[in-house]
């Protein structure tokens, strides 16, 4: 299906083409939007892949909402459409945690903007994980620094889910820290101080970390066996 034709009265530019989602620019009753399309796979049986792509976008929309509830930053939802499988967000203007590490790894760290950042994301993340709530996707691309105010903001709840487990939040730390040291390494330390202020906020983040402790270790030896 090409998702030009349905949107064919309002223009749209596309931002990302993923493995199982567009993202487009456009624009909501005037105001600048994002719109997320969850596409079918060509080898799944169409209705299956129908059912599928509408209970994960059901359950996107309803983390990121559970998640601004938690008083977390994400984007305002604007609507949901089940026919089309689409989400409309509100557009956040500003660069990803992504870009402005990699610009500290060419152009030198900023410490006080990198603390700032660090400090802002281990605040989200303990929000989210005392409210019951694991990300499922924590990579510095899916945080996004608002321009005027320098506010992070959490996007991509596709793989979101509820779990009051430490192991749960653990593995979410874990991708973050591998996230960050694959791609981040000339930021020192940032990893630890998300941490410092991740531990501010859970009322379980002892038995968090000591999980996160395990299963760095488990990915160690799966590194030394693969
Ligand atoms: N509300 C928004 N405002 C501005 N840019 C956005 C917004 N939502 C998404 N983007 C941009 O689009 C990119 C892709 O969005 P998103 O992370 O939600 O999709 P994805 O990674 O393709 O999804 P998934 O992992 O669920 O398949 C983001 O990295 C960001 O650059
Ligand atoms: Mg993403």
């Amino acid at each position: 299906m090409e998702p030009e034709a349905d949107y064919k009265d309002s223009s749209l530019v596309l931002i990302k083409q993923g493995a199982e989602a567009r993202v487009f620019e456009s624009s909501f009753v005037g105001r600048r939007s994002v719109i997320k399309e969850r596409f079918s796979k060509k080898y799944r049986h169409p209705i299956l892949d129908s059912k599928l792509a509408l209970k994960r976008l059901n359950a996107e929309a309803r983390c990121m909402t559970k998640a601004r509830r938690l008083g977390v930053r994400t984007p305002v939802l604007y609507a949901v459409d089940p026919v089309l499988h689409t989400l409309t967000f509100e557009y956040v203007d500003g660069p990803s945690v992504k870009d402005v590490f990699l610009e500290f790894g060419s152009l030198g760290v900023n410490e006080e903007r990198m603390g700032n950042i660090a400090s802002q994301i281990g605040d989200a993340i303990g929000k989210l994980h005392d409210g019951g709530l694991v990300h499922g996707d924590l990579t510095t691309s899916n945080m996004l620094l608002k321009n005027d105010t320098n506010q992070l903001v959490l996007i991509d709840f596709g793989l979101s889910f509820t779990s009051t487990l430490p192991e749960d939040k653990a593995v979410d730390l874990y991708v973050l820290e591998r996230a960050i040291l694959s791609m981040h390494s000339s930021c020192g330390n940032v990893m630890d101080q998300i941490l410092a202020a991740y531990r501010k906020s859970p009322k379980q983040w002892s038995s968090t970390l000591n999980k996160l402790a395990q299963v760095r270790q488990r990915g160690r030896k799966r590194t030394m066996v693969g």
